[in-house]
């Protein structure tokens, strides 16, 4: 039987993104155990920006519950992401767990390739902001494969469930978990499938999820996004995984060679301004 690991970004018991993540798992025709997950309810620190974890491959030197929402995901088969809106993006919940991102690499491939549908559930129509490229950022950084992602539109608990349309969308998002992989759209990034853009001026444009630019064309009306055919390109593939981990071990070097002098420079604004501590007004 499949493991299916519906990760749940919101505290809300029974709300939106706890109901659709049951929703799509009722919809899935293959035979699987749902196990949920709240992200919110696991402690999950801060990254020290130390890249110990980089150079040990030994995870991160914090204690909290990274390890073990890493070690349901691997081993999940396969994943459902639900997070609500919170200020025009996906909840810190989020975010806090992909910054611990860099000491992934010790979990290594085990995170990789896992099919992925994600849903991003909005109070006001139109007032999602980033919330579907985060749920893509998401799915980039652990190397799941993103089959399906979709924002949907409901305020109070359970309301989404109210509009007939969320339930096709829970049926669309349970046929693609296990299905075939999805054909990418014409107008979003050739290079990683992403849907958001920087315009650069002109006509270039600048894809926010794999960082590549292009020029944006017109095809017959519809705004095709053409990207630069070598430009830099972030979590796109497991290739460029491992790429960019040498990139930031390559820093982790330039650390190493420059040391010294980096000391003597931040050492000079060491005595500046005056420090407020949590509970020390
Ligand atoms: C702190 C906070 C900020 C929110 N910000 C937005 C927002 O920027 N845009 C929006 O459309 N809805 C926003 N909402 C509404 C939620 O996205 C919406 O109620 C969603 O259904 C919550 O999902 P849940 O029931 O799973 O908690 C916000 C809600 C809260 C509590």
């Amino acid at each position: 039987m499949k493991k299916v690991l519906g990760i749940v970004g919101s505290r809300r018991k029974l709300g939106n993104c706890e109901i659709m993540v049951k929703e799509i798992s009722r919809r899935i025709s293959t035979p699987h155990e749902l196990r949920l997950l709240r992200l919110p309810d696991f402690s999950l620190g801060y990254c020290t920006g130390c890249y110990r974890c980089l150079v040990k491959d030994s995870g991160c030197v914090l204690k909290d519950d990274l390890a073990q929402v890493l070690d349901e995901i691997t081993a999940a088969d396969a994943l459902i992401l639900a997070v609500p809106t919170y200020v025009l993006s996906a909840p810190a919940c989020l975010k806090t767990f992909l910054d611990r991102s860099i000491s992934f690499y010790a979990v290594g491939e085990r995170l990789w390739g896992k099919p992925a549908v994600g849903i991003g559930i909005a109070g006001l129509e139109g007032m999602e902001g980033s919330t579907l490229l985060d749920i893509e950022k998401f799915f980039a950084v652990i190397k799941a494969e993103n089959m399906s992602s979709r924002i949907i539109y409901g305020a109070l608990p359970g309301e989404v469930m109210l509009a007939l349309e969320n339930g096709r969308v829970a049926e669309e998002l349970a046929a693609a978990l296990f299905g075939q992989a999805p054909a990418t759209e014409e107008w979003s990034c050739s290079y990683c499938g992403g849907k958001t853009f920087r315009f650069l001026g002109g006509n270039r444009l600048r894809c926010m999820l794999c960082s590549c630019t292009g020029n944006v064309t017109l095809n017959e009306g519809v705004a095709v996004p053409d990207m630069d055919k070598e430009a830099h390109q972030f979590m796109v593939g497991e290739d460029e995984a491992l790429r960019h981990r040498d990139t930031l071990l390559g820093i982790r070097e330039r650390f190493e060679s420059r040391k010294g002098l980096l000391k003597a420079l931040v050492g000079g604004y060491a005595d500046e301004g005056v420090w407020i501590l949590p509970g020390h007004p």
